[in-house]
């Protein structure tokens, strides 16, 4: 038996998250149409009706059938997309996608411009705390020129119902801890955390984003063309149906957001490109070589102090200790990218076999180095051992690069 579905919902679109310069074919003759705007939803199903009813009265009003209302669902407990669905049939400029297997608010988003028909694309968060009246605003700044038409808290006209003082004060520490590090997109815009904002699609399109966490404005203003910015004020409503999504990850995701545009928009990025140095990697990796270093002193101790050990077992127990830690953690945060396409126990023992000779190879190489500065060069032992580990530091990450978590995709 089939059953014949009359609206069926979005797909996904998959791979890089990059909106294209032109959307896809339209019925009717158009080129595009006016407006896109995008609803995020997790859980909301209390909200969505509502949230739709109440946006489509709007547009309606001054847009009529030149918009439409993109749902993006990330497969809901609560079915939030079925509920959406079910207001198909009476709201035909609506669509909704069922993301399933994804997650992330920032990445639903731009899924739902991927497919969007839009000139202008925008966002508001699916639970009624963006005022729905000050998207006219904003959507008349961008039909009127501006790149991005953003709604802040901070500007006339804008504020916060009633946060506690914990709140606002994580929520401006967060802003100024924005502005240190990324200076020249944080300070753009008075209120960089907002996720109420319009956007020409050709100030984003054929740019591949890579946002993190909550905070998509950052990503837009960090890697879109973006010339001309408008603010509207708005007052954050209190949520009535349903609850936040916030937790304290979103907080380092912020933060993790924040270094990847430092390394990679700007000056330092173009630097990055040319040198075409994996900096983050290696960041991570120096961390771990860190974590290494405490670990080694740590066993060392222990071995000699509690078990009285000899000094040259001690000294190798306590390296391989180190080895391994170090393993395990560059496999699952510095490489995590890389390993978790290469799983199983046997691959991972071959890349620990590996990581494993190749520190050893290390070592003997920062003898040799030493060796070399302070018998032949002349140069001070102790900065002869510091260039040596240096040296072996950058040699260590490169060969492992290349060699343990090398991408070996050739499965057919
Ligand atoms: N698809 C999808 N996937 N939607 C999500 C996800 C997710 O993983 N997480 C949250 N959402 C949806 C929620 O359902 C809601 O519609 C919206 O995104 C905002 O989430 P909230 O949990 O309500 O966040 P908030 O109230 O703290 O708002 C903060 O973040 C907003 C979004 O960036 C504030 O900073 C707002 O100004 C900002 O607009
Ligand atoms: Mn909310």
């Amino acid at each position: 038996m089939s059953i014949i579905e009359p609206n069926p919902l979005l797909s996904a679109p998959s791979g890089a998250l990059r909106v294209p310069k032109y959307p896809a074919k339209l019925t009717g003759g158009k080129d595009c149409i006016l407006f896109s705007l995008i609803i995020p939803t997790y859980n909301e199903r209390d909200n969505i009706t509502n949230v739709v009813q109440v946006l489509t009265k709007l547009l309606d009003s001054s847009i009529y059938g030149d918009y439409e209302l993109i749902v993006v669902d990330d497969d809901s407990p609560d079915g939030t997309w079925e509920v959406a669905a079910s207001l198909m049939t009476s709201y035909p400029q609506l669509r909704v996608m069922r993301r399933v297997g994804e997650r992330g608010l920032s990445q639903a988003v731009i899924r739902g411009w991927q497919v969007a028909k839009g000139r202008i694309l925008g966002v508001i968060d699916g639970d009624l705390q963006h005022p729905p009246h000050v998207m006219l605003q904003l959507l008349r700044a961008v039909e009127e020129g501006a790149d991005l038409a953003v709604g802040s808290r901070h500007v006339d006209g804008g504020g916060v119902s009633s946060w506690s003082v914990v709140r606002r004060f994580l929520s401006r520490g967060a802003q100024v801890l924005g502005l240190i590090i990324l200076p020249g997109v944080l300070g753009r815009v008075s209120d960089p955390m907002s996720g109420y904002f319009m956007v020409q699609r050709d100030s984003i399109a054929e740019i591949t984003l890579h946002p993190v966490g909550y905070k998509i404005l950052l990503e837009i203003i960090g890697r879109g063309d973006i010339q001309e910015i408008v603010e509207v004020g708005y007052v954050f409503n209190e949520r009535v149906e349903g609850e936040s999504k916030v937790t304290w990850k979103q907080y380092i995701d912020y933060l993790r957001h924040l270094i990847r545009l430092r390394l990679t928009t700007g000056h330092l990025g173009r630097m990055n490109k040319r040198l075409n140095f994996p900096i983050g990697r290696f960041l991570r990796f120096g961390v771990v070589g860190f974590s290494g270093l405490g670990v080694d002193l740590t066993v060392f101790y222990i071995l000699r102090q509690i078990f009285e050990l000899g000094l040259t077992r001690s000294t190798i127990l306590s390296a391989e200790t180190a080895i391994i830690n170090n393993f395990l953690w560059n496999d699952i945060w510095t490489f995590h990218d890389i390993s978790s396409r290469q799983t199983g126990k046997g691959a991972r023992l071959k890349r620990f076999l590996k990581f494993n000779v190749i520190c050893l190879a290390g070592v003997i190489l920062q003898a040799l180095i030493v060796n070399l500065l302070y018998n032949v060069l002349k140069v001070n032992e102790y900065l002869a051992k510091l260039i040596a580990i240096a040296v072996v530091v950058l040699w260590n990450f490169w060969v492992n690069l290349k060699l343990s978590w090398r991408v070996t995709d050739v499965k057919k």
